[in-house]
This record gives C-alpha cells, structure tokens and sequence, in this order.
C-alpha cells in the first residue's frame, strides 16, 4: 500500500523521468486552451502524449495522434493494465479490449482479443477495413493476422508470477481497482483525446480490464458511448475505473450529450459520476474517473474517490493534474 504522498512523490518521479512536466490539483477546467491539444487518463497518459505529441505538433491528424499515444503504453510492460504485460483473467490469458473514435462519428473496436500487442491498431482498421464497428475473440484474432500483425505472447513472467500467486492464495476476484491506499499500481485504462490544429477531435481507449477477471468478461473500454464517446460538433469523453458501473451508465455518451446541452466539460463528467452516485448502490467500492475535452479545447474531469489524475499536453504545458472526487465532496 502507499499513501497520498507517497504516490505524488511517485507521479513526480515519472514526471521528472520525462522531463518537463508539472504536477498539480486540476483547478477542474481550462478555458481557451490553443491548439492542438491531448489529454489522457493517469500517469501513464504523460509518454502516451508525447508520442500523440509528435503527430500534432507536426500538424497531423489527432486520430493518428490518438493511435500514437496509446501503443505507447499498450506496449509498455510496466503497465500492467493496458497491452502487453497486462494482468491476465482467472484463467492466466491476457485479454484485451480497446476502440477508437474520429471527429466524423466513425469507430472501430476489438473486444476478448488475445496475442496482439496493440489492440487499437485492430480498432482502427476494423473502422477503417471492414463494414462493421466491433470484432471479438477469434475472430477479431483473425482479421488482426489477416492484416498483417504478428502474433505474440502478452503475458511477461511477471504477470504469470503475479496470476500464480493470485490461484494459490485462492483470492477472489475483486473489482476494487484504483482506489487511493488499496492498490499499489495506481492506474488502469488509458483513455486519450486530442484536438489537432484543424479543430478535428479523435479518441482512444484500451486495456487489458479488470485483473483476474472472469474469462470472457468485456468490459466499458471498447464500448462506444460507455468507454469512449466522440462528437466532432461538441467534443469526447473517456472513462476509466470498474467498467461495469460505466456501461451501466453509458458514461461518455452522457457527458458529451451534457456538454451538448451547454455543460462545461468538468461539470459534464461530475454530472455522470453522480448519476453513478444515483443508481448503483455499492459505488462507492468503486472507482470512475471522466476526462472530457470539448470541441473548443476546454477540459475537465472528475472521478468517485481521490486518487485518480489525468495528463495534459499543448503548446503551454505538460501537466499530471489530480481530478476532484465526489467522495471529498460530500
Ligand atoms: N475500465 C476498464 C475495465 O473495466 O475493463
């Protein structure tokens, strides 16, 4: 377990280990931000945007931005929630779900896939390839080696370690994720929004889901309107935490639809949390964090139990901002 401080003196090391970025309490929403923009979940979200950077920077496309910035970790070991070195389900596979937006509404997604180390680039080319927006296990398998990527085994001898040592104890699953003091590795999902130069917002979503869970569980990453939602007139919306709560919730698409009716984007991701706070009775075992990027480059975020914070990048700054969480605010 580590405490508060512990974990911002962490989140500082990391920061320090790319360099230039700050960390502080987001002061909830950023109005006339330049762009382009990125946002995305957790620490991790701070190398994810360099490399989402360097596609918006010079000048390209944020769906290629976001694509970037996500295999960053998708490719990460050390992240243990997301791609390769992800934790595996209760029968020691590494599952993975992901999916990915652009500014005209179109979206791909893979959900179950096994052996592919970058689960995006499948979502991306199932929008791009295929008429369809979703393919899952076997066949998502398929189409992934029919496309020329290679097969690989995701599951690192830690994790094997790690999943042994889980059956041995005989631990339940649990879906008490990312919650301050509980959980050493504080992160989960990346979720990813940008803006480019030319107002175009695109966004990524991916994980490996919950550790341990059941075989077959999907959960809100690759879900369209639950994990990830984008509206090229008003703006996205990711989410990150128990995906359940989230689907049954329909998260993102809640967000972007209250920025619609005129909601800035960190009081849009309060509202959704609260309508968690509404109708799912245990939540607060849970942990939900929303980052919302409006179509204007103004941001928000918020998130059930402290502990969750979100990295931010333009021209101005590279930050690691905490988001408010309902539970100080009650
Ligand atoms: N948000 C990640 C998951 O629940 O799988």
């Amino acid at each position: 377990m580590i405490s508060r401080r512990s974990f911002i003196t962490k989140s500082s090391l990391v920061v320090a280990g790319i360099g230039l970025a700050k960390t502080g309490i987001s002061t909830n929403s950023f109005q006339n931000n330049k762009l382009p923009i990125v946002i995305s979940t957790w620490n991790h979200g701070l190398p994810a945007n360099e490399a989402a950077w360097k596609v918006l920077s010079a000048g390209g496309h944020s769906l290629d931005a976001v694509e970037a910035g996500v295999r960053i970790p998708e490719g990460d070991p050390k992240v243990i929630t997301v791609g390769y070195g992800g934790i595996p389900d209760a029968e020691g596979k590494v599952t993975l779900d992901a999916c990915i937006m652009d500014e005209k509404g179109r979206a791909g997604c893979v959900t179950y896939l096994q052996h592919i180390k970058h689960p995006i680039s499948v979502a991306r080319l199932v929008m791009e390839k295929t008429p369809h927006v979703m393919l899952s296990g076997k066949g998502a398998l398929e189409f992934a080696l029919d496309n020329g990527f290679k097969k690989e085994k995701l599951l690192t001898p830690e994790r094997k370690a790690h999943w042994k040592k889980w059956k041995k104890e005989k631990r339940q699953f649990s879906n008490k994720i990312n919650i301050e003091n509980q959980e050493i590795e504080n992160h989960d999902t990346i979720g990813m929004l940008a803006i480019d130069k030319d107002g175009r917002i695109s966004g990524a979503c991916t994980t490996s889901g919950m550790g341990f869970k059941m075989p077959g569980r999907v959960g809100d990453s690759p879900i369209i309107g639950a994990g990830l939602f984008v509206d090229g007139e008003i703006g996205g919306a990711v989410a990150t935490g128990s995906g359940e709560l989230v689907m049954k919730t329909l998260g993102t698409f809640l967000v972007v639809e209250l920025m619609r009716n005129g909601m800035s984007p960190s009081r849009a991701c309060e509202e959704a949390v609260k309508r968690i706070a509404k109708k799912i009775p245990d939540y607060k075992q849970h942990q939900i964090g929303y980052i919302a990027l409006n179509k204007d480059g103004e941001y928000g975020s918020f998130c059930i139990q402290p502990g969750f914070n979100f990295a931010v990048k333009t021209d101005e700054k590279t930050e690691l901002e905490d988001a408010e969480a309902w539970l100080k605010k009650l």
